[in-house]
């Protein structure tokens, strides 16, 4: 019995072990690999808050999801981003959620 679960277990070492090999990305050896991403596409128009809202926004997702938004109402505004925060976990201290929904709604939205 005790052979029978070891055996079964080295079984699937081996074949994890192979299955990890197989994947080009993975490297055995240890040494660094790394990878070229794109220039981010999208930025945000200049103003207060700015900078708050790139960093935070884009943490998950392209920036594009806030610009190509139809004009929202600043309640509305408000809504996404605690959205963001409750929903979604985005890690945005509350003194900053203020700022960026005003941002949002100054250059993204209706404005008021
Ligand atoms: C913790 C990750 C995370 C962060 C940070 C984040 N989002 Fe999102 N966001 C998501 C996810 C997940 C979705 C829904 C899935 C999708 O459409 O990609 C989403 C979707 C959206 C949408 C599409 C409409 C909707 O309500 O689902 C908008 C607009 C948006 N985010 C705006 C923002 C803004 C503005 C910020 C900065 C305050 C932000 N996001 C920060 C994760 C995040």
């Amino acid at each position: 019995m005790k052979t029978t679960i070891l055996l079964c277990i080295g079984a699937s070492l081996v074949y994890t072990t192979m299955a990890l090999a197989a994947d080009k990305g993975f490297v055995m050896d240890g040494s660094k690999r790394t990878i070229v991403l794109p220039a981010p596409s999208v930025s945000l128009i200049d103003g207060p808050g700015r900078d708050i809202t790139s960093s935070y926004c884009n943490i998950c997702h392209s920036l594009d999801y806030i610009t190509t938004q139809q004009k929202f109402p600043k309640t509305r505004w408000h809504g996404v981003v605690t959205k963001m925060v409750k929903t979604y976990g985005a890690p945005i201290p509350e003194v900053n959620v203020g700022i960026i929904t005003d941002y949002i709604a100054t250059y993204y939205g209706t404005g008021k």
